[in-house]
């Protein structure tokens, strides 16, 4: 399950978590961004992407429909992916693409930041989340500290996928941080929560 924060604009500190599918795919909906949960039970952990392809073909087949998106993929990164920091780099900077971003989690966490109508809205997905970003949608995207994901991607051009950074400087000001589905945020007034405030 996804978990949805919306910083604070001015002080960059994480807002408390939304959870629930419901209530994320109201709050991502009312930004343009669709949001769903998919069941994870068609493959093992370890098939091939040809079996995950014919796995999820239904699934693939109306997401094409869907966005006019012509051809899919699973793409696989974990620690060992060579030159993994240089590919991290590329899109840990606000960009957008000018064709949408779709994605189905399989396995492992990313967090992806949304920044519209200047509001940064932050998005930790993991096993089971779809997201799907339409293009020129401002946002930049880092993996968890476990460095791993698998996920289903979706194109509308053959000709590969390009950020356009922004060069705004709006992702510099906040902290990749994934917390997983059960962190629950600093406690309210607590010694330890006033520390980190101060
Ligand atoms: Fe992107």
């Amino acid at each position: 399950m996804a978990v949805l924060r919306f910083p604070d604009t001015d002080t960059k500190i994480d807002g408390e978590a939304i959870g629930g599918e419901s209530r994320i795919r109201a709050e991502l909906a009312a930004l343009g961004i669709d949001y769903e949960r998919w069941s994870l039970d068609r493959v093992v952990g370890d098939a091939s992407a040809d079996a995950v392809l014919a796995a999820y073909a239904d699934e693939i087949a109306e997401m094409k429909r869907r966005g006019g998106y012509v051809t899919a993929d699973v793409i696989d990164v974990t620690p060992e992916t060579p030159n993994l920091e240089a590919m991290l780099a590329r899109f840990d900077k606000e960009h957008t693409h000018s064709e949408d971003e779709v994605r189905f989690i399989l396995s492992g966490r990313g967090i992806f930041f949304l920044h519209i109508d200047g509001k940064v809205a932050s998005v930790e997905v993991g096993p089971g989340d779809m997201l799907r970003l339409p293009k020129g949608v401002t946002h930049w995207f880092t993996l968890c500290a476990e460095r791993k994901i698998r996920a289903i991607r979706w194109f509308q051009e053959i000709s590969g996928w390009a950020p356009h950074y922004t060069d705004s400087g709006v992702d510099r000001g906040y902290q990749p941080l994934c917390f997983g589905p059960v962190y629950l945020g600093v406690r309210v007034g607590s010694a330890l929560g006033d520390a980190l405030k101060a």
